[in-house]
């Protein structure tokens, strides 16, 4: 689905993602992780078209796709969400997802065809497809929920997202990651999902990539991540060796 090899991407003088290479295969749950810093939403900004790589190629179901702007990407069927939302606050929910389903659709459609875009992947998502229901009063949780609705009524073959749950509580992350798999499962799209946590994460994804200072330090399982000594040493901190057990224990008890 995805190949991205020697990826770079300056700010100025700055590295934020430096050379890094991997690939995602069609149906996959891959996370992204990496501390605060570490280049995880550079990553998708590049891959989305909002930057150019400095140097570096990805592609798309075989076909070059770096430097192509955003609308081009979406239209191409690799949609993302932002890591704080910027709904359309004086819209309805469910025009802010038409809205998203009309431009962001692969072939011109009608306004008709992007509203039942809309309204199912609404429903998808557990958000009111009643026309009245407002973002105002959507909370935090609602909001990206909102998110993801406008990324899947553009009907993506590869969704990013970047979710960073830190906002939210223990049980509104465990149904962001149940979320994820559902829409894996039922519509068989490839999604890419950037946290910083690792543990919810951890139950929900066939593959770990790894950041920090914009490498890529390792990919694997999530096992096999969690295990890695150097991801140990430079995303768990000081008090790696407890929040191992932890992630070991989940990613077992979720095995078994
Ligand atoms: N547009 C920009 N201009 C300059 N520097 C940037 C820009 N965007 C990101 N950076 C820098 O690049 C580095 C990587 O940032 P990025 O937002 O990709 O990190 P992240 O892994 O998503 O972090 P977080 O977990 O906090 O969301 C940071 O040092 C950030 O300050
Ligand atoms: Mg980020």
């Amino acid at each position: 689905m995805l190949v991205v090899n020697q990826l770079t991407k300056k700010f100025g003088g700055f590295t934020a993602v430096n050379g890094i290479s991997f690939e995602v295969k069609r149906g996959e749950i891959v996370g992204l992780i990496g501390p605060n810093g570490s280049g995880k939403s550079t990553t998708f900004n590049v891959l989305a078209g909002l930057y150019a790589p400095t140097t570096g190629t990805v592609s798309l179901e075989g076909q070059s796709v770096g430097g192509l702007p955003p609308y081009q990407m979406c239209q191409r069927g690799l949609a993302r969400t932002f890591q704080i939302p910027r709904p359309f606050r004086k819209l309805s929910i469910l025009e802010n997802a038409t809205l998203a389903a009309y431009y962001g659709a692969s072939e011109p459609i009608t306004r008709g065809e992007a509203l039942r875009r809309a309204e199912d992947a609404l429903t998808l998502i557990d958000l009111p497809r009643d026309p009245l229901a407002k973002v105002d009063g959507l909370g935090a949780a609602g909001l990206k929920k909102l998110e993801m609705a406008r990324a899947l009524a553009t009907q993506p073959k590869l969704l990013l997202a970047d979710e960073s749950l830190g906002g939210l509580d223990e049980s509104e992350m465990e149904q962001a990651a149940l979320m994820l798999k559902r829409i894996r499962d039922e519509r068989g799209i490839t999604i890419i999902w950037v946290e910083h946590i690792m543990g919810v994460l951890m139950k929900v994804i066939d593959r770990c990539l790894v950041l920090d200072h914009g490498e890529l330090i390792a990919q694997g399982t999530p096992s096999e991540v969690a295990h890695d000594p150097r991801v140990v040493e430079v995303y768990l901190g000081t008090d790696a060796h407890s929040v191992q057990q932890q992630v070991g224990r989940e990613v077992a008890a979720e095995g078994a």
